[in-house]
């Protein structure tokens, strides 16, 4: 019953808050951490990472912009037909090597630049077997891409527009959470190797992201970021209280099954003591995690 009526408050109240926002409150207050807490069973909220977080300091990650993606929608032809979507799948699972480590953002809205090179980097150890597995840098998309603003944000197709030009790997441009002048060569004075994306695609609705997931490897979508998320610490995260407060762009890695409620994988950008290592489970259908998703064949 709780479950139902929560789902019913979600779909409708996961919209933009008309209320104007008090940018020095706490992000996560202990009231609302409590009734995140009480009010529900499907997740947990937790201090620990947002600690005295205002709601200004919370905003400095979340200026990423959502729009429909300009890349064609892959044409599945008749695979979905004969392709079958196992209750659950973990690409940490299928392939443990190619899904790299959580990275962290620091105070700059550069979600958009972090998913996108990080969802390369897996595709690229995944499509050569591990043979290519390089981590790309974050960094040089901020500073380098002039068609999106750095720190203070960026589009997620854009993001891979600019890889297609080809991205060094972060052990040549390093990151700074700042955006920099645009480097031409590796920040030890080497010169830079490139890696490239050549087609890009955009995957939209679930079955499409799972098979896309299944078939090639993560994927990158950005998705509407309330108060309550930033103190998520665990279990499968549906929008409960807060007010919006702008997108994160993720890395979604699979999905799960519990209690008849299908979820995401997903790995956020916010450091590994962020949620679950820097993890988060994501109800299907919330805050437009799964409206459309994106991603390239890397060039090998
Ligand atoms: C939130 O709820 C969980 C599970 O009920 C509990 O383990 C945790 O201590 C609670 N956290 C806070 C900050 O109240
Ligand atoms: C989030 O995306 C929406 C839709 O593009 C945009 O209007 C809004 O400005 C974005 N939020 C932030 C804080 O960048």
């Amino acid at each position: 019953m709780k479950i139902i009526v929560l789902s019913i408050f979600v779909s409708v109240f996961c919209v933009k808050s008309i209320y104007p926002l008090h940018m020095d409150e706490l992000v996560m207050p202990q009231e609302s951490i409590d009734f995140v807490n009480q009010s529900q069973d499907l997740w947990t909220a937790s201090s620990s990472w947002v600690g005295e977080m205002t709601i200004a300091e919370a905003m400095q990650y979340t200026h990423t912009q959502i729009k429909p993606s300009t890349f064609k929608e892959y044409d599945w032809g008749l695979i979905l037909n004969f392709l079958t979507i196992p209750q659950g799948f973990d690409s940490r699972n299928q392939w443990p090597k190619c899904i790299h480590p959580i990275q962290s953002q620091g105070k700059c809205s550069s979600s958009w630049a972090f998913a996108a090179s990080e969802v390369l980097s897996d595709l690229f150890c995944i499509a050569s077997k591990g043979s290519t597995n390089i981590v790309l840098s974050a960094q040089y998309i901020i500073s380098c891409d002039y068609m999106n603003d750095g720190c203070t944000g960026g589009y997620a197709d854009l993001a891979w527009e600019f890889m297609a030009n080809g991205v060094p790997t972060s052990s040549c441009i390093p990151y700074y959470g700042q955006t920099t002048y645009c480097p031409s060569t590796c920040s030890n004075g080497l010169e830079m190797t490139l890696y490239y994306p050549s087609m890009m695609y955009t995957y939209i609705g679930q079955t499409a992201i799972q098979a896309a997931i299944l078939m090639n490897g993560p994927v990158q979508s950005t998705f509407m970021v309330y108060q309550d998320f930033m103190s998520y610490s665990g279990g499968i995260y549906t929008h409960v209280t807060g007010a919006y407060l702008g997108n994160l762009s993720v890395k979604i890695i699979g999905w799960g099954s519990q209690n008849g409620f299908n979820y995401w994988i997903c790995a956020n950008s916010l450091g590994s003591s962020w949620g679950l290592n820097g993890f988060f489970f994501i109800a299907f259908g919330q805050c437009g995690i799964d409206s459309q998703a994106i991603s390239g064949v890397p060039q090998i």
